[in-house]
C-alpha cells in the first residue's frame, strides 16, 4: 500500500504558516476549515466509483463534477465538446468547481470527483487545493486502457495514441495532489480502505 504525500509544492498554495506545521496537522487542520476531499486522476481512474464508496463510508455528502455540468446544462459531456469546445466545456467546469467549493466553505463535508482534466488548470488546482485535501487516484496506462476502452461517453479517448499521450502528459499536474492512491484493481474497496487510512481523519 502506498500513501504517500505527494507534494510539498501544494503547501505553497495554503497560506496558514505551512512549512511549521507537520504534514498530518495540516491536512487535519485544512479538513477541518474546508471539509472536502477532492478525488483527481487520469479518465478510468475510478474517481467516481471511489468517491461513491468513500462518501458511503464517511457519511458524507458525493459530488460528481462531470454529473453536475451534465445536470446543469441538460446535455452530456460529449454533446458539450462537440457543440460548445473544449475551452467552453473548461470554463463550464470552472464555474461548477467555483460553487461546489462554495458548498464546502458553508461547512457540509463531502467527497468530490473531479473530471480528468479539471485539475489541469492552475485556478481549479488552487480552488481545491486552498479548499480541503486532494487526493490523486493513480492508475496504471493498461488498466485505464481497458476500462474506457469499453465505454464511449469520453470526448478525449476516443483516440488512443492521444490518450496515451494525455496520460504522459498530465501526471505532473496529478502529481501536484496532497496525497496519491495507486489504484491496484478493480475493487473500488481497496482505494477506499487505502484513502482511509490516510493521516486525515
Ligand atoms: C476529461 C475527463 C472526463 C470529462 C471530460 C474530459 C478529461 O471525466 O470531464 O470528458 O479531460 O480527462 P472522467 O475523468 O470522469 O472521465
Amino acid at each position: 500500500m502506498e500513501t504517500a504525500a505527494a507534494n510539498p509544492l501544494a503547501c505553497y498554495h495554503y497560506h496558514f504558516r505551512a512549512a511549521r506545521w507537520p504534514c498530518s496537522a495540516r491536512m487535519i487542520l485544512k479538513l477541518k476549515r474546508t471539509p472536502a476531499i477532492y478525488l483527481v486522476g487520469f479518465m478510468g481512474s475510478g474517481k467516481s466509483t471511489v468517491g461513491r464508496a468513500l462518501a458511503d463510508e464517511l457519511g458524507w455528502h458525493f459530488s460528481d463534477l462531470d454529473e453536475e455540468i451534465e445536470h446543469r446544462e441538460g446535455m452530456s459531456i460529449m454533446s458539450l465538446f462537440e457543440s460548445l469546445g473544449e475551452p467552453a466545456f473548461r470554463e463550464i467546469e470552472t464555474t461548477a468547481l467555483r460553487e461546489r467549493v462554495h458548498a464546502v466553505q458553508g461547512g457540509r463535508p463531502q467527497v468530490v470527483s473531479l473530471g480528468g482534466g479539471a485539475f489541469l488548470a492552475e485556478e481549479n488546482r488552487e480552488m481545491a487545493t486552498n479548499n480541503g485535501v486532494t487526493v490523486w487516484l493513480d492508475c496504471d496506462l493498461a488498466m485505464i486502457e481497458r476500462r474506457v476502452s469499453a465505454q464511449t461517453h469520453r470526448p478525449l479517448a476516443r483516440d488512443l495514441e492521444q490518450l496515451r499521450e494525455l496520460f504522459a502528459a498530465r501526471r505532473s499536474c496529478y502529481e501536484c495532489a496532497d496525497f496519491r492512491v495507486e489504484v491496484l484493481d478493480d475493487d473500488a474497496r481497496g482505494a477506499v480502505a487505502q484513502i482511509l487510512a490516510l493521516p486525515l481523519f
